[in-house]
């Protein structure tokens, strides 16, 4: 017993790392461990026999299970002291300098509108990225067989087997924040809503998550000339403009009566845009009076109110002010191209102080 002692004592004192230990622990103490052949060789001892090395046995196993754990203990505390002195930091060391972090082109941009619809008394409004299909189609006067609902390659959420309720998706516009924010604040009501919205398509203007602008002006007294009055200021202040020129185009929207899309004059020339001059025209976003359905869905009396809605793609006009090409660098993270087209953390859009600049 002396030797099997002073043989796993030393053993363990040498082991250098964990899995040495384990196969000791198994050679010493598991179940055919040499400890354990021993207990067995009790049974054929005279008692006499067995009232000595059966509590001596048992001590003896004790003292290894013991050194076992202890071993265990201290190697894990060097291999901890080992990481600390690798993972060492000087927390007193400077900064570094020329490395700053820089505003992404959507956030300025989504700064640059809050700020002019600011300007004109429109607050921001969101609603949830997830939605039910009530409030992303059938409120927005979009029942379940329109062909706007296959036109948006939206993304379904799945419901587990069994629920047969309509399935969730991913918000494939801004548009429903209008029902969210009449069912609350009611009318007369003035806001925009930016965020994000999904749809399955991808090319070099597509990615599957993107952004939009929703807005929305409800009142006693809005029509299509207040809505045309909004456009041409906003455009004239995002592009930074003096005078700029709007087409409304008749068009169609299920949550729109009458709708319009809206295209500014812009020149191409040198393949750099020019907006305000020149003999092309750039469709820059979907608009309108309202639906009477649609205020009735989310609680406004169309009988009393009515009012403008209208919808910009975020990542589009963003493009289109700073001349970025492709659409899917926005969202690569590539931090040559955040350093590029990036903007200063502390230039924050203002209308007095610059939009851009
Ligand atoms: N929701 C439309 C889309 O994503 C854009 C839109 C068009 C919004 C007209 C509006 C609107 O509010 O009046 O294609």
């Amino acid at each position: 017993m002396d030797d099997l002692r002073d043989k796993y004592i030393g053993l363990i004192a040498g082991a250098g790392d964990e899995a040495t230990l384990e196969e000791l622990r198994v050679q010493a103490v598991g179940k055919k461990g040499e400890i354990s052949l021993k207990m067995r060789e009790l049974g054929k001892m005279t008692p006499e026999e067995r009232q000595v090395a059966g509590p001596a046995l048992n001590a003896l196993k004790d003292e290894i299970n013991s050194a076992l754990s202890a071993k265990k203990a201290a190697l894990e505390d060097a291999a901890l002291d080992e990481r600390l002195r690798g993972e060492w930091l000087d927390v007193t060391l400077p900064g570094r300098t020329g490395r700053h972090g820089s505003i992404h082109p959507i956030s300025q941009v989504t700064e640059e509108v809050t700020a002019i619809f600011a300007d004109m008394g429109f607050s921001v409004a969101e609603g949830p990225q997830i939605d039910s299909d009530w409030y992303n189609f059938d409120a927005l006067n979009i029942p379940g067989h329109h062909p706007a609902r296959a036109e948006m390659d939206t993304f379904y959420m799945h419901r587990a087997e069994g629920d047969n309720r309509p399935p969730h998706v991913l918000r494939t516009h801004t548009s429903p924040v209008q029902i969210r924010s009449m069912e609350k604040h009611g009318a007369p009501i003035r806001i925009i809503a930016p965020g994000r919205v999904y749809r399955a398509d991808y090319d070099q203007t597509h990615t599957p998550m993107f952004h939009q602008v929703e807005g929305l002006a409800i009142d006693t007294d809005i029509s299509m000339a207040n809505l045309k009055w909004v456009l041409e200021e906003f455009v004239k202040a995002y592009f930074e403009v003096d005078d700029v020129e709007l087409r409304f185009r008749a068009s169609h929207f299920p949550f729109t009566e009458p709708s319009a899309e809206v295209d500014i004059r812009c020149s191409w020339e040198g393949g750099t845009l020019k907006v305000g001059e020149g003999d092309d025209w750039l469709e820059i976003l979907g608009s309108g009076m309202v639906h009477p359905k649609v205020l009735q869905n989310a609680g406004v009396d169309p009988e009393i109110y009515q009012g403008f809605a209208f919808g910009v793609g975020i990542d589009r006009i963003a493009m289109l002010k700073y001349g970025i090409p492709d659409l899917r660098a926005f969202f690569d993270s590539d931090l040559r191209w955040l350093r590029h087209y990036g903007f200063s953390a502390l230039d924050v859009p203002t209308l007095h102080g610059g939009l851009s600049t």
